[in-house]
């Protein structure tokens, strides 16, 4: 069941966050609606190693709404997976965090962001990146892989987070955390339902954030919160935020 989602054509919503995100590897000078690039990863808190050490290719296509690294550092030889990895930053941060004894696993669906995460790691010379085309909603990847779940500005693009939530948890292992950055719904009273045109904007797909809390709880996970706002907006009626959860151990 598609999650608060009244946008009922998911194949025209598909293809609308496709066009925007293609438009935003391959033309990064273009205007994007909001927020991007290494500047908006800085007024994020991104530390400055990271910031300086990953090329502009990286940085360009970035579409960062918050920083999922200050929920928790990755310890070396984890396995992290980075659910709409886009471009590849925080992928590229992960696999530097966890080393040649862990793994990088990013997942996109649109076929530019993949390549162009490619060549970045490539480009950075990472070897322990593995990268797949596809939707966030079934994950190519088997049960209790993974101790870490990363996402960045992805699931609120989701027409069904029910089916995300579950996927997240049934690729984490046992006591895996899930640590993520997303815009969410802060909409007043008498603020109109944002029109269907603006899901690739990240604002018709947002949710409450309390529905974002049990939507987690009601996949299986614990010690579910969301942590700080991230001063990151897409409309006035939306703010990112970070949220941490645990699958039980
Ligand atoms: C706002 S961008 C964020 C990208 C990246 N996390 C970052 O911080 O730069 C959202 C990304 O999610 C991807 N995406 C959206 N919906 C998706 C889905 N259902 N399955 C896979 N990827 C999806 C888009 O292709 C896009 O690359």
């Amino acid at each position: 069941m598609a999650e608060s989602n009244t946008c009922a054509n998911h194949e025209a919503q598909r293809a609308q966050i496709q066009t925007v995100y293609t438009t935003l590897a391959l033309q990064p000078e273009q205007a994007f609606a909001w927020g991007k690039g290494r500047a908006n990863a800085r007024a994020l808190g991104y530390a400055a190693p990271w910031l300086d050490a990953l090329p502009e290719s990286v940085w360009e296509s970035a579409a960062a709404v918050g920083n999922p690294f200050a929920l928790g550092l990755l310890r070396p030889g984890e396995v992290v997976v980075d659910i709409g990895c886009g471009a590849g930053a925080d992928l590229c941060i992960a696999a530097q965090m966890t080393g040649p004894n862990g793994q990088a696993i990013g997942v996109d669906f649109t076929p530019a962001m993949i390549a162009k995460s490619r060549d970045n790691v490539k480009r950075v010379g990472l070897g322990n990146v593995i990268l797949h085309q596809s939707d966030i909603e079934a994950l190519p990847l088997p049960d209790a892989c993974a101790d870490v779940v990363l996402s960045n500005g992805s699931i609120n693009l989701a027409a069904d987070k029910t089916r995300v939530f579950q996927e997240i948890f049934r690729v984490l292992r046992p006591g895996g955390r899930l640590q993520f950055a997303d815009m969410v719904r802060r909409a007043k009273s008498d603020a109109a339902t944002p029109s269907c045109d603006s899901w690739a904007d990240c604002v018709a797909g947002t949710l409450a954030p309390e529905r974002y809390l049990e939507l987690l709880r009601m996949a299986g996970f614990e010690a579910v919160e969301l942590v700080a706002w991230t001063g990151y907006h897409t409309a006035a009626t939306t703010e990112g935020a970070t949220f941490r959860a645990l699958k039980p151990a």
